[in-house]
Parts: structure tokens; sequence; C-alpha cells
């Protein structure tokens, strides 16, 4: 067998990840962004502090949980390393469908390994809440794409993955108590559940990409947002075992459609509305809202639609792609023929059908013809050029245009990837990727969704983006 993938899939490993910031480094147009490389580079090369922002109201600080602001303490990753782990989260959605097209990304490209503690499949994000009496604080990931929030648990009798926070004791809280098995609750769970004849408990299964897992004991206890927002009572798996991409997390806040979700349970005193606004760089903090404050001025409304055969995702009419300025020639039945396209919180790069990507393709490089386009795909990306010795570079705008005329204007680093290998070679990729199959769900990814304030009014049926409350 030859040894030339994984020589290549080293090399790959050596490149580290940077961020063209347009607006520090550059001049804007109508159509185009413009940003020095090396100066974007080197701001990016270095360890930079935490700039933690204050937001006013209620709401949780979000962070990105490889960068400087984590309290995880988990290894830094690279941007290519998360972009593996980015697949497995991508075919773990796409696999909620029935008759999913198999995924396909692993027969082109070696998988890598998963080990505890170094990366993830589910969220990039973390946010800080409490559980118990008295309440105990863990970091969890925040997801759209589950519905069930689960902590790891004592006595973790399955096994439980080293996280950073003290593992929860449920035998330490005076208001925890186990949903009984034969309870309503128990079948409203979305999750395989069942009994054991050892135990009267709900026992629910939750299962992720790259096989990780959370298995446990389903139970209540009470759950602090802020100290404003307290609710008794809340649904969450206490985990006796599981294995995965959960990093260093306590374990998972579950923000899906199901009636588990946080977003179902605090419907009373938040009407099914949330937002969060994503860092922009590791090294910044976004917010997770909820309720009526969470719904910024100036924000602009498409429809929020659900899709038979996905119980749990978020799903939004998108209708067209603009490069420079320009509508793509895409007909509205690309996107339509397909299951369509979900907003995700954990997904790091948008996935377009195939017909689709190849026509965002076509018009970057097309745009992009003076620059050399790198012979070779870099992981998910087919579209780079190679950046050396390039001092500033100018772009094409990108805009994700959605039913009801809301066009999103993607910024600077969710149009283009730099990265570096550590010498003198830079390369540039498109950062967007196509599906396999148009009957794969397309995704918007978190990449593509920072710098904006996005608005799930679930109640209301409607998606909103608002550029300016970040
Ligand atoms: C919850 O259920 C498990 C399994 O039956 C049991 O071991 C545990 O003691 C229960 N906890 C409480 C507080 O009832």
């Amino acid at each position: 067998m030859s040894t030339f993938p994984n020589i290549l899939l080293c090399l790959l490993l050596l490149f580290s990840s940077v961020f063209i910031d347009a607006e520090a480094a550059g001049a804007k147009t109508d159509s185009t962004h413009v940003a020095r490389v090396l100066e974007a580079l080197h701001q990016h090369d270095e360890e930079e502090a935490c700039s933690s922002k204050e937001y006013e109201g209620s709401g949780l600080k979000i962070v990105d949980r490889h960068g400087p602001c984590s309290p995880l303490g988990e290894a830094k990753a690279s941007l290519l390393q998360i972009i593996r782990q980015d697949q497995s989260r991508v075919n773990w959605l796409q696999s909620q469908q029935l008759n999913a097209a198999p995924p396909q990304f692993y027969a082109k490209e070696a998988s890598v390994p998963t080990r505890h503690g170094t990366s993830l499949g589910t969220g990039n994000y973390i946010v800080t809440v409490g559980f118990g009496t008295p309440q105990k604080d863990m970091t969890v990931a925040f997801d759209t794409g589950s519905s069930l929030t689960w902590i790891q648990c004592q006595p973790c009798a399955g096994g439980c993955y080293p996280q950073q926070d003290p593992i929860f004791n449920p035998a330490q809280s005076s208001s925890y108590l186990n949903v009984s098995c034969n309870s309503a609750d128990c079948s409203q769970v979305g999750l395989p559940t069942g009994c054991s004849s050892s135990s009267p408990t709900c026992i629910y299964s939750a299962t992720y990409g790259d096989n990780s897992i959370s298995r446990g004991f389903l139970a209540h206890d009470t759950l602090t947002l802020t100290a404003s927002d307290v609710f008794p009572k809340f649904q969450f798996g206490c985990a006796q075992q599981s294995v995965g991409l959960f990093g260093r997390t306590a374990g998972l806040l579950g923000l899906g459609r199901r009636e588990i979700s946080l977003v179902s349970q605090t419907a009373s005193k938040f009407g099914r509305v949330f937002s969060y606004c994503l860092p922009s760089t590791p090294s910044s903090t976004g917010y997770l809202k909820f309720g009526a404050e969470a719904i910024p001025a100036g924000v602009r409304f498409t429809p929020l639609l659900t899709k038979r055969g996905f119980p749990v995702l978020y799903f939004v009419d998108m209708v067209g792609i603009r490069v420079g300025g320009q509508a793509l020639p895409i007909p509205a039945s690309t996107f339509a023929s397909g299951p369509g396209t979900i907003i995700d919180s954990g997904t790091v790069i948008t996935r377009l059908p195939p017909a689709a990507y190849a026509a965002l393709r076509s018009a970057f490089r097309q745009a992009m013809s003076s620059y050399t386009l790198a012979e070779s795909p870099i992981s998910l990306f087919d579209t780079c050029y190679d950046l050396s010795g390039v001092e500033t570079i100018t772009f094409p705008k990108i805009a994700l245009s959605f039913e009801g005329g809301v066009d999103v204007d993607v910024v600077p680093s969710g149009i283009l990837v730099a990265l570096r290998d550590g010498g003198s070679q830079i390369v540039g990729c498109l950062a967007f990727a196509g599906n396999d199959d148009s009957r794969q769900v397309g995704i918007i990814g978190n990449r593509q969704q920072q710098a904006f304030a996005v608005v799930y009014d679930v109640a209301g049926g409607r998606l909103g983006f608002s550029p300016s409350s970040c």
C-alpha cells in the first residue's frame, strides 16, 4: 500500500488556519473585497488573548471552544482538523433523512481517528449553564442539530470521557428526579428510550456523527440559564456512558425542534424564540439569547420551514447565490428538488447542492482568474489559490439569497479561508463545498453565519439575519 496519502495528510496537518479580515486589512468596493494577505496572516499567527465582549441584557456568552476564551483547556485545533470533523457532522445530519444517499467523503479521503479531548463533531461553540440545586455550572456545546440536552453524570456507570467541570452528581442536587419508565415523557424524547428490568428509570440513547454516543437516565432538575431565567423540572439526559467528539465539554445543549428541546421546554417564558451571534474570530465572543430580546432591530426574515422526515432540523428556503453582485444562473429547482437547505450552528462549511456549487465555483474562478489555481484540492476545498508572494488579494463578494428578498452578504472570512504551511506557501480557498448528491440536504454552515445575529423565531415560522447586532 502506498504511503503517499499518509504523507499528504501529515503535510496538511502542518497547515495552520488564518482568517482574512478585509474590514481591518483593506478596502471594499460594491462587488469585491480587498485584503492584505500577509497582514491578515500575521494578525492571526500570533497567540491572541481573549477579547470578551459584553452584551446588554441577559444572554449566554458564546465562546469558540478552540480559542483563547474557552475555559475547557482543549488542544488547539487547526482549521483543517476542524474541517475533517465537519464532514462527520454533515454525514450525521444527512443520515437523519430516510433513504438518504450514503455519505461518500471517507471514500475520497482518509479518515482521521477520533480521540477524546481533542476535537469535536457536534458544535464548535460552547456556553455555560447551571444544573441542579445548589447550581453547578457546566460548559456545554450548543447544537441546533439535536434536541436532547444531556450532561455527564456520576457514577458514570458505563464510562465518561474526561471533562473540564466536575462531573454532575445527582445525589448532591436536592431538586434532581429521575423520569420513570412508564411516564409519557419517556416516550416523547424522540430518541430510542427503554427500561431495564433492574431499573424503573427511563433510559435514553443518543448517537451523533462518527459513532459518538450518549446514554443514560432521563431526568429532570433545575436549569439556570441566567439569574433571572431559571427553569425547574427541566428534562435532560443524565449520561452514564458517553463516547466521542465532545472534547472536554460537560455535554450538549439541544436547540433542535423536538418537544424535549430547550426551545420547547422554555416556550412559556421565551415563546420559542432564540438568536445567536457567533464569534467572528476564535479569540472573540458572541451571545445566545432567548425570548423577545433575542430579536434585534433591523432583522430581515425569511420563512423557517419544517420538512417531512426531518423532525429536528431548521429548514430555510434558499433561492440563489450572488457573486460580485450578480445573481448566478441557478434554476430555482436546484435548491427545491432535493430535501432543501438547513441552517445549522454546528456545521462549519456551507454545503450546497452539486449544481449550485458548480455554478458558484465557476463564477468565483472566473473572477479570480488572475491568481494561480492550486492543482489539487485541500480537504473539502477544491478551489484554492497559491497566494505566496501576493500582497493584496481582491475577491468577489458572495451573498446567499433566501425567499422573501433576503440577501445575506457573507463576511470575507466566510468567502476565503487562508491556510499556510509554516513556511512560505500561503493558500486561499473558497470556503464552500458541494454535496456529492442532489438528494442530500444543503447546509448553511457557521463560517457563513459569522458576524450576523441569526434569529430563530420558531413560533412565528421565520428565520432572521441582522448584520449589525454582533
Ligand atoms: C435514578 O435512577 C437510577 C437507575 O435506576 C438509580 O440508580 C438512581 O439512584 C436514581 N436516582 C434518584 C435520585 O432517584
